[in-house]
């Protein structure tokens, strides 16, 4: 069973803008560089959780999931491979260089690559912010979710319930737009898909949640202030109640900064259909700027 989102990793050749922008707008630690000149970012007493490699256009590189151990992480790729999809058992660089005892990596339908991973590295040190914050909401609820736009909706939902083992947390229909939330553990969803119009496959956002509502309002601010576009308005969602707003980070992809998600039992939940994403706000705005694309990692 999957436990948790543990990283995420993502390819771009803006990746030194984050030395500033992760801890000064977001709030996370820098937690060294790669072997590839990446920038790690903790938020944590995980060693990091997001990494930004050097990369020659913006894309999503790899999506981390974490594991009880090997046998938990070998049982999932064995359904993968039994689905007639490679999955291949990371070596000793791999491994390092992404912080864990090991991982089994494959791609989804759509061509996103999963990482099933054990063994996350900790750090002693105490996590120190980039800015004052509360800090972030993670720990069995892992670094937050992620929204992907996949090529046929059905066949993803069939993919990430049956095979890598999914909770459904609901539906949102309106008009358009068509939804599915799934949960792993307590936080309402780790994983949301959707299909775009073109079918394109896309990653659409990050989901990080900080403890305070106060340290929304902060970046809410910063991102005024130093004209960082915000791509979704304030607002509140209607299935996990988060209080959020988007912000369109420097390698392309958009991240929403939230507050007072959900928290559900699986034992007790029952999926629901939403007609509305948000009850209040989240209005879109900036819809030039593009969601990313998949890519391969630039450095393994
Ligand atoms: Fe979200």
């Amino acid at each position: 069973m999957i436990k948790s989102l543990a990283y995420l990793g993502v390819n771009s050749p803006h990746y030194e803008e984050w030395e500033s922008f992760g801890p000064e707008v977001l709030g996370v630690q820098l937690a060294g560089r790669g072997p590839d000149g990446a920038v790690h970012l903790r938020l944590d007493e995980a060693a990091h959780r997001i990494t930004i490699h050097p990369g020659p256009h913006n894309a999503i590189a790899y999506i981390g999931w974490s594991v009880q151990d090997e046998a938990a992480a070998k049982a999932i790729a064995g359904r993968v491979v039994a689905h007639g999809i490679e999955a291949t058992r990371a070596n000793a660089a791999e491994c390092a260089q992404r912080k864990v005892e090991g991982f089994y990596w494959f791609k989804d339908p759509s061509g996103f690559r999963h990482e099933l991973s054990w063994g996350q590295y900790h750090t002693v040190a105490a996590f120190q912010p980039g800015r004052p914050i509360s800090g972030f909401r993670t720990g069995e609820q892992g670094l937050g979710h992620v929204v992907l736009a996949v090529t046929d909706l059905d066949e993803g939902d069939r993919f990430y319930r049956e095979v890598m083992g999914f909770h459904p947390s609901d539906t949102v229909r309106d008009g358009p737009l068509e939804a599915h939330f799934y949960h792993i553990n307590g936080r309402h969803h780790s994983l949301a898909i959707s299909a775009l119009p073109n079918r394109e496959v896309a990653f659409l956002h990050l989901m990080v949640e900080v403890n305070s509502l106060d340290d929304v309002g902060h970046a809410h601010d910063l991102c005024e202030q130093r004209a960082i576009p915000i791509t979704t308005t304030l607002g509140r969602h209607s299935n996990d109640h988060m209080i959020s707003f988007y912000m369109y980070t420097p390698s392309g992809f958009r991240l929403e900064y939230g507050w007072g998600g959900l928290e559900v039992d699986h034992d007790l939940w029952v999926p629901r259909t939403y007609d509305k994403p948000s009850s209040w706000g989240h209005r879109r705005q900036h819809k030039e700027l593009t969601a990313l694309k998949l890519n391969e990692p630039a450095a393994r």
